[in-house]
């Protein structure tokens, strides 16, 4: 594939420094596959932190940030500022920012276009909860998110992460069958309405509860290109997701 496999460690709001420096102790002391490019998701404060301490092949994301570069905006933070803590990427649209804190899909646009000006790298995330599954909503649901990147011009900057949330710290497992239907929908809508070297070249990721026991099945999908991984990136699991296609 041209597509080089990915796997992003998202911590969430579950770290401090102690626990940063036992993740980076494991992660360094690990035998990385180099055909991987592996991220972590970190928390605003210990952005420069986890940058310092982490060895430069495994990449630094934040997990959100605001639509404009600077301004009266307390508490938030610009993709300029996240580049200039050293950090390459910015997660947006996470399911947890769109469900518990009601980002709207306007607001996500707003975000992507103004990080994609800056050079960041972004790592879109759509997802799909339970209720959308059971009224039979997904498409519109999906393909309405997919449209919050409308702005996109360089693609190679963006990796797009599918959850299913109704497969997210629910103990029910998504089939790899159920995977690859939503990931080949997906990389159908850029075929259709991007274009063919899009598709062929965008990394479409999976999240709901990877972990080192479903990782390998999962790697072998046709158009799944990683993993966004949030629990077993604590642990060192996430090591044997980074490798899962070696
Ligand atoms: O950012 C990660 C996703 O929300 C998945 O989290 O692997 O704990 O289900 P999880």
């Amino acid at each position: 594939s041209q597509r080089k496999f990915f796997v992003i460690g998202n911590w969430k709001m579950n770290v401090d420094k102690a626990r940063i420096d036992n993740i980076v102790k494991f992660m360094s002391a690990a035998s990385l596959d180099p055909n991987t490019e592996a991220v972590v998701g970190c928390p605003s404060c210990y952005l420069s932190y986890a940058r310092q301490r982490l060895p430069d092949e495994i990449a630094v994301a934040a997990q959100n940030c605001y639509k404009v570069a600077h301004g009266n905006f307390s508490g938030e933070i610009s993709p300029a500022m996240i580049l200039d803590s050293g950090c390459e990427w910015v997660i947006l649209g996470h399911p947890e920012r769109r469900t518990i804190f009601k980002e709207s899909d306007q607001l996500i646009a707003e975000k992507v276009a103004h990080a994609q000006q800056t050079g960041i790298k972004i790592i879109a995330c759509l997802c799909e909860t339970s209720e959308d599954r059971e009224e039979g909503r997904t498409d519109d649901v999906l393909f309405g998110q997919m449209k919050s990147l409308a702005s996109i011009s360089d693609w190679s900057r963006v990796v797009i992460a599918f959850e299913a949330l109704w497969a997210s710290n629910t103990g029910v497992l998504a089939t790899a069958a159920q995977v690859q239907e939503a990931l080949a929908k997906l990389r159908h809508w850029l075929r259709a309405n991007v274009s063919d070297k899009v598709a062929n070249s965008t990394r479409i990721l999976y999240a709901g509860s990877v972990s080192s026991s479903n990782c390998r099945e999962l790697a072998q999908l046709e158009d799944l290109d990683g993993f966004l991984v949030g629990s077993a990136a604590l642990r060192p699991d996430i090591v044997d997701i980074i490798n899962a296609r070696r």
